[in-house]
Formats: structure tokens, C-alpha cells, sequence
């Protein structure tokens, strides 16, 4: 059994795997290159080599109430999309509640994580790290690797001949912060990301013209949904997670095709995606239709060739005196301090079990959190998979043999691939609840709806027509929270808090007795064959 636990990085994926660890009564010890927590969260002006960089103006594209924490609710004020800085501060609040900074060494960074001669029957690695010129060996019973995946920029230069004699300015969207010193220039945004959209919208504010290039195109949704609450609330639900899992695929993706083009027609905006029938993860972005309405912004194809000044576009078409070019063409990932074959991509694919576990390895010791990117928030699927690490640590929950893992590694990519595409920017792309679900089904903390109709049945419509939110993974099971059942229904009003900022004397309700309920449901189970999106 396993005690000792490095967590290498205090992002987010470091600071919940630090909670997990001292629940299940593990010794760990957290070790943070830079002098402060929260990783990519923590805005600075200045680009720092080895941690992810954002520009000021970043906003989460998933609620709070779906981004929390299952047992620590975001305070009742939060607005429901954060700027960074209130995110930062929600990570701030919850480590010093969870007494989790005296875990961490700050200014220390991890070399290399090697397995000990006696790995096969010890399980035990060798952690080296460095700090202030100090180097420091230490033995290890299991390694948590929570080191972020948006540090190193892909830059595909091969793809832009020409761009050698380009004259004007070029840099990754890693290197962006402000729009300041953009004043009337033009501007090119490459790539159709959350980032490239936001770039893009914002500089067209003060830019003469701005221009966004894509090959694929791309689905956009409001952040807003039905009746103003959050996307993610409507969305992910396990009633709509069934429907999108049974329905046949034509059928879900032509009412998602409906859904999506009723805010605005995409073909007519220039973005509708390529390849329409894939899954492939929308970007989040309320500005982006309109900033395209006003002209703002012009759809471009891809590039074929940049000149000095100019750029050539795939449709032959020519745009001159191009200013600057704003790479927004996503990450790469690598872990310098593994042995390359530990976490290998191959054939577009992470060797990694369930994302997490190496399957070659003799011992299940080391795994890593937060390489993944799920279609809601990464916040409660981080959690959940600490959780169940740290378990799979302790003896507790067990992995299956190598070759059961190398199978579902395999026929989970398949599946991935069917769904989102074979686009290298999709590789670690997953479905949410059904995720989150078989995570908790490992740990033993998923929901038994089935047997709460009877017991429960107020909260068993909720967890399967409600927002999938983390709290219903703390209903039953190890980490059980008595306070659960309250936040899943006190969710509404958490939502709504930060907008009742003018008192309005009378609000009307309409009333409604439990027959009107059930008559509601039905209508909406109805409703969803026309809208897709519905509470
Ligand atoms: C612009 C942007 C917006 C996003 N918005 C959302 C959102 O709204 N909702 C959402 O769910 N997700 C969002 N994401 C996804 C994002 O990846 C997660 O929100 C989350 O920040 C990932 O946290 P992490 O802890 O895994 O990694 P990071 O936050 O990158 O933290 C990694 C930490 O490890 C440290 N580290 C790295 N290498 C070493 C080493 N060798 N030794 C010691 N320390 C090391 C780094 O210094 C850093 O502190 C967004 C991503 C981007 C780029
Ligand atoms: C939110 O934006 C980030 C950064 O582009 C992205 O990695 C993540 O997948 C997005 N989340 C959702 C649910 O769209």
C-alpha cells in the first residue's frame, strides 16, 4: 500500500489531488516550479517559461455551479461565469479551507520521476527536483502528475509557407494579454479555439479589421441558454446525456445542427464546421455572431501562402497590409521528467488508461490528473479522477490486467474518434457525464437513481432531469457529504443571487402543484424533439 504521494504542480489538478490525498490518509507532498497555486488561473503580465499564460480578459466558458468542487459550493455572490481573477480567488478560498498550502513546496521543480531497481514488487519512484540551484533526490510510493497540458504552443509554421518573409508581427496566443498596441491595425487570428474567438473579438474593437482563418469551421453557443441560465446547466443532464446516447446518431446530430444554427445560421456566418457531423467541441462565445454582423471580423479559409504584407487564402482570395498574426493554434503536451515511454501519443491516441494509468506498468503508482479535455468543466472531472486514484493508491479499487486496459484504451479512442473527429487538437476530447459517471462507478460514489425513486423521489427527478453537477457525487459512497442533497437543491438560488441586484417589489409566481410538474415534463420531453436544450 502506498503512503507517501508526490503531486507534481498547485494548479488545479495539484491542489484537488492534495484534498484527496490527505482524505484517504496519504502523505503527500506537492511540488510547484513557480512561487504561487493555481497554475494557469494566475494572470500575469509577463509570459513565464513552463506554465500556461493567459490574457486578462479570460472568463470561464463553464458555470460555477458546474465548475465547483462537490463538497465546497462557490460562495452565493460569484457570478456565474468568472473572470480569472474570482476563479483564482474560489482556488484560494478552498486551499486554505482544505488546509492545503503546508503540503506544498514552492519554487520547485520536478527533474525527472524514475522507478526505483525493485519497482516491480516496490511500486516506488525516485523523485528528483530542483530548487534554488538545489538538487534533492527523494524516494516515493506513488506519483501524481498534474502538470497542465496548455504550456507548450503548436506553432505549425510548416503550414504557412511564406510566413519567413513575412514582415509584420506574429506570436502564439500564448504571448497575448491586452488589446493595447492593436489601435487600428490589421489583424489576422489563425484558428477557430475558445481562445482565437476570444482574441479575435476583442481586438476588433480597436483594430481597423480583424480577419479569422479556419480550415474547419466551428460550432459557437452562447454562454446564455434557455430562459438566460448557464449553457452548461441545460446541457449536461443525464436525461439529454441518455437521449444523446440512445437516440440514433443522425437523429442527435440533426437536432443538434437545429439547435445550434437557431441563435444564428452558421452557414451563413462562414463557420459552419466542415465536417458538421462531428461532435467536435463548440467554442463559447457571446460576441463572436455580432462582432461578424458589424464587420468586425471577416471568415477567411485557410491560408495557402503569406507574402511581406499579404496573406493568399486557400479560395484564391487576397487580403493586403496585414499587421499582425495571432497564432491561436493550440497546444502540444509533454512530461520532460517521465521516461518517454510512460505517456506516449501514437496514432493520435494517449496511451493512458481511462486518461489517467500507464498500463505497462508493473505497479499502479503513478497516473496523471487533468489530461483531458472534457465537454463541460474540468474542474469536477479532476476531482473525481483524484478520487479515484488515490484509492486505486491505497489498495482500495484495483485496475484490471494489462490487457483489458490496452483494449478499452483502444476501443475508447475509436469511439472518440467517431464522435469529435481525428484532429490532433481532439485528442483528449471526452463526453461528460458519462465520464464522470464511470469514475464514479470505480469509487463506488455514483448515484443509484433507480433505488431513489422510491426513497427520494423529489431528488431523483433532479439527478436525472437536473444539471449534472458534482454534488451528486457525494450523495453515496467513501466521502460521502452530509451537505450534498441542500446544494443540489440550493442550486437555483446560488445561480440567481448574483443577479438580484436591483430588488424587484413584486415578483409573481406562477404557482405550480405537482401534476402541473409532471404535465411540464412531458412538455418538455416533447419540446426537446423541437429545441434540444431544455431544463
Ligand atoms: C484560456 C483557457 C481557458 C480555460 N477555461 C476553462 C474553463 O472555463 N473551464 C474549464 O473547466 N477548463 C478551462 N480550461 C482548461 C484548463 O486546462 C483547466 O481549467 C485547468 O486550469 C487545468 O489545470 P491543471 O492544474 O491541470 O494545469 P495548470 O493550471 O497548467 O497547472 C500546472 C501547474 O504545474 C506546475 N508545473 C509544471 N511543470 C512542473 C514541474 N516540472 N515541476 C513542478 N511544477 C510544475 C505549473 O507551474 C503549474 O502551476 C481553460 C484553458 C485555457 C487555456
Ligand atoms: C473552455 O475553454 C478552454 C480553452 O480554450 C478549452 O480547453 C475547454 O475545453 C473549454 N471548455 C468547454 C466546455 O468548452
Amino acid at each position: 500500500m502506498a503512503r507517501k504521494v508526490a503531486v507534481i504542480g498547485a494548479g488545479v489538478s495539484g491542489l484537488i489531488s492534495l484534498k484527496c490525498c490527505v482524505e484517504e490518509g496519504l502523505e503527500p507532498t506537492c511540488f510547484e516550479r513557480t512561487e504561487d497555486i493555481g497554475g494557469l488561473w494566475r494572470f500575469k503580465e509577463h509570459v513565464e517559461d513552463g506554465r500556461a499564460s493567459i490574457y486578462h480578459s479570460v472568463i470561464t466558458n463553464t458555470s460555477k455551479e458546474m465548475s465547483c468542487f462537490s463538497d465546497f459550493p462557490m460562495p452565493e455572490d460569484f457570478p456565474n461565469f468568472l473572470h480569472n481573477s474570482k476563479l483564482l480567488e474560489y482556488f484560494r478560498i478552498f486551499a486554505k479551507k482544505f488546509d492545503l498550502l503546508k503540503y506544498i513546496q514552492f519554487q520547485t521543480t520536478v527533474l525527472s520521476v524514475k522507478k526505483l531497481p525493485d519497482f516491480p514488487s516496490s511500486g516506488q519512484w525516485e523523485v528528483v527536483t530542483q530548487s534554488h540551484g538545489q538538487e534533492r533526490r527523494e524516494v516515493f510510493d506513488a506519483v501524481m502528475v498534474c502538470s497542465g497540458h496548455h504550456i507548450i504552443p503548436n506553432i505549425p509554421l510548416d503550414s504557412f509557407p511564406g510566413i519567413e518573409k513575412f514582415k509584420g508581427q506574429y506570436f502564439h496566443s500564448r504571448q497575448y494579454k491586452h488589446p493595447v498596441g492593436f489601435e487600428g491595425k490589421r489583424i489576422l487570428v489563425i484558428g477557430i479555439g475558445n481562445s482565437a474567438a476570444d482574441i479575435a473579438a476583442e481586438l476588433s474593437k480597436k483594430a481597423a479589421q480583424v480577419f479569422i482563418s479556419t480550415r474547419h469551421g466551428s460550432w459557437v453557443m452562447s454562454r446564455i441558454s434557455e430562459d438566460g441560465y448557464p449553457w452548461d446547466m441545460v446541457f449536461h443532464t443525464r436525461f439529454s446525456s441518455m437521449l444523446r446516447n440512445v437516440l440514433p446518431r443522425t437523429v442527435v446530430k440533426w437536432m443538434t445542427e437545429q439547435q445550434l444554427n437557431q441563435w444564428f445560421n452558421h452557414e451563413n456566418y462562414g463557420l459552419e464546421p466542415q465536417n458538421k457531423y462531428l461532435m467536435k467541441e463548440p467554442i463559447l462565445n457571446d460576441d463572436l455572431p455580432s462582432r461578424i454582423l458589424y464587420g468586425a471580423i471577416k471568415v477567411k479559409p485557410r491560408i495557402k501562402a503569406l507574402t511581406e504584407t499579404a496573406a493568399i487564402f486557400e479560395d484564391d482570395t487576397v487580403e493586403e497590409d496585414i499587421d499582425v498574426i495571432v497564432f491561436a493554434t493550440g497546444y502540444t503536451f509533454s512530461f520532460p521528467f517521465l521516461e518517454d515511454s510512460l505517456v506516449s501519443v501514437e496514432n493520435n491516441m494517449v496511451s493512458l488508461y481511462k486518461f489517467m494509468f500507464p498500463p505497462q506498468l508493473e505497479k499502479p503508482t503513478l497516473a496523471c490528473i487533468g489530461l483531458i479535455q472534457p465537454l463541460g468543466s474540468i474542474f469536477p472531472t479532476v476531482e473525481l479522477q483524484a478520487r479515484w486514484v488515490t484509492r486505486v493508491f491505497k489498495g482500495l479499487c484495483s485496475l484490471p490486467s494489462k490487457n483489458t486496459m490496452m483494449a478499452d484504451i483502444i476501443n475508447r479512442n475509436e469511439k472518440r474518434t467517431d464522435l469529435f473527429g481525428k484532429s490532433q487538437s481532439q485528442i483528449l476530447q471526452t463526453n461528460y457525464v458519462d465520464y464522470l459517471d464511470e469514475l464514479a462507478l470505480e469509487i463506488g460514489a455514483k448515484p443509484d437513481i433507480a433505488s431513489l425513486l422510491f426513497k427520494d423521489p423529489k431528488l431523483a427527478v433532479k439527478l436525472y432531469f437536473g444539471p449534472c453537477n458534482s454534488y451528486q457525487y457525494r450523495l453515496v459512497g467513501p466521502g460521502k457529504w452530509e451537505g450534498a442533497r441542500n446544494a443540489i437543491f440550493t442550486q437555483k438560488q446560488r445561480i440567481l443571487k448574483p443577479l438580484k441586484t436591483r430588488a424587484l417589489k413584486h415578483s409573481s409566481r406562477f404557482p405550480s402543484p405537482f401534476l402541473l410538474k409532471v404535465l411540464g415534463l412531458f412538455t418538455l420531453i416533447v419540446a426537446f424533439f423541437f429545441h434540444f436544450q431544455w431544463f
